[in-house]
């Protein structure tokens, strides 16, 4: 496994980190602990999770994801000093006015329950989920810098925010002498580049801020299994993968086609191995749903693109250039 020091923190990181939102309802408790050991075994020593995973889903209350998180580290006797533990407050967790958001009283609740299912006392990595309009950003740094100066979090960091969100944050943290924003979490994958790349990227880039892209496979479509004319495979995100067969889509998949024939790889490794390519990217996080996909994953390990390569997936993907996918 190679690591990466994750921003300014010191912390080394696997350069993939296993993401969990799929457990628990994409895939069972068992399997889910299948692919955590296999994870950790494989050298992987960061894990990325939230407290809502997976509320979406109807009878799924949230907080399972943790759970499951909580009790392989228990059950398999994972010392803890060999585990990064990244998980995200901001979803709404119950009923009451105080159940969601980034206000103190709610980040303070969220932080006991998330160390409960974790069965840890302390986690690595906080994350704030989104941002919310509706609590000052002073309010949500100073529950973090406690929480920090509590020993209860290490490091925090920030997750879908925009440029200018992400700059207010960090001035503040900076002006008032408390915890800032270490990681940036960001959808970005090959097919929707503009979010990140149009203006987040220079801010990760000149603040330091380590990058932990999600969705790297946008969900599964660039592993190559949605293909025109083939049935639908077994996932529950079938729907939405058959919904990016487009034709600027079609275009990329044939190129990853090509390229991973040449490098004896998959179209996944390809996939991947673009995003590690790129400096600013510290860790991307994949959710693999067995061990037979975490091992194809963890393969673009090995996938190094040429200068040459990189550019032409560019270019095929160029959001200045080419319509929104
Ligand atoms: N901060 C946020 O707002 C946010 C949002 C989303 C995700 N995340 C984090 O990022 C992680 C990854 O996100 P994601 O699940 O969207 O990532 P992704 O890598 O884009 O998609 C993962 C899905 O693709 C399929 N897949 C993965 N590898 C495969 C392979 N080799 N062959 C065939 N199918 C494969 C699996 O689904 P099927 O087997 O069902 O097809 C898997 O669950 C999450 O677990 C979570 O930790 C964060």
């Amino acid at each position: 496994m190679e690591f990466v020091r994750l921003g300014t923190t010191g912390l080394q990181v696997s350069r993939i980190c296993m993401g969990t939102m799929q457990f628990g309802w994409s895939i069972d408790e068992s399997d889910s602990l299948k692919v955590l050991n296999a994870a950790f075994e494989a050298g992987i020593n960061i894990f990325d999770t939230a407290d809502v995973y997976s509320n979406w889903v109807p009878g799924n209350p949230g907080g399972v994801a943790e759970t499951i998180l909580g009790k392989w580290m228990k059950n398999y006797h994972i010392p803890r000093d060999r585990v990064v533990i990244a998980t995200k407050v901001r979803g709404k967790m119950g009923e009451g006015a105080n159940d969601q958001g980034l206000g103190r009283v709610h980040i303070f609740q969220a932080v006991e329950a998330s160390l409960a299912r974790l069965k840890t006392d302390f986690i690595d990595l906080y994350q704030a989920h989104s941002p919310d309009e509706n609590t000052p950003i002073e309010e949500t740094i100073q529950a973090f810098d406690d929480l920090v100066r509590d020993g209860k979090v290490r490091f925090v960091g920030a997750s879908n925010y925009n440029a200018s969100q992400l700059i207010e944050a960090l001035l503040k943290s900076d002006e008032n002498k408390k915890v800032r924003f270490e990681t940036l979490q960001p959808k970005y994958n090959l097919l929707q580049r503009e979010e990140f790349e149009a203006e987040l990227k220079q801010v990760c880039l000149k603040m330091g801020l380590a990058v932990l892209p999600y969705s790297p496979l946008r969900g599964g479509f660039l592993t190559g299994k949605y293909r025109v004319g083939k049935p639908l495979p077994k996932s529950t995100r079938a729907e939405s993968g058959a919904r990016y067969l487009t034709d600027p889509n079609i275009t990329v998949l044939d190129k990853l086609d090509e390229m991973s024939k040449s490098h004896n790889s998959t179209v996944a490794q390809i996939a991947l191995a673009w995003l590690l390519a790129d400096p600013v990217v510290a860790s991307p996080i994949i959710g693999a749903t067995s061990v037979v996909q975490l091992n194809e994953n963890l393969g673009c390990l090995a996938v190094h693109l040429t200068t040459q390569e990189i550019n032409i997936l560019n270019d095929l993907t160029n959001w200045k250039t080419v319509n929104a996918m």
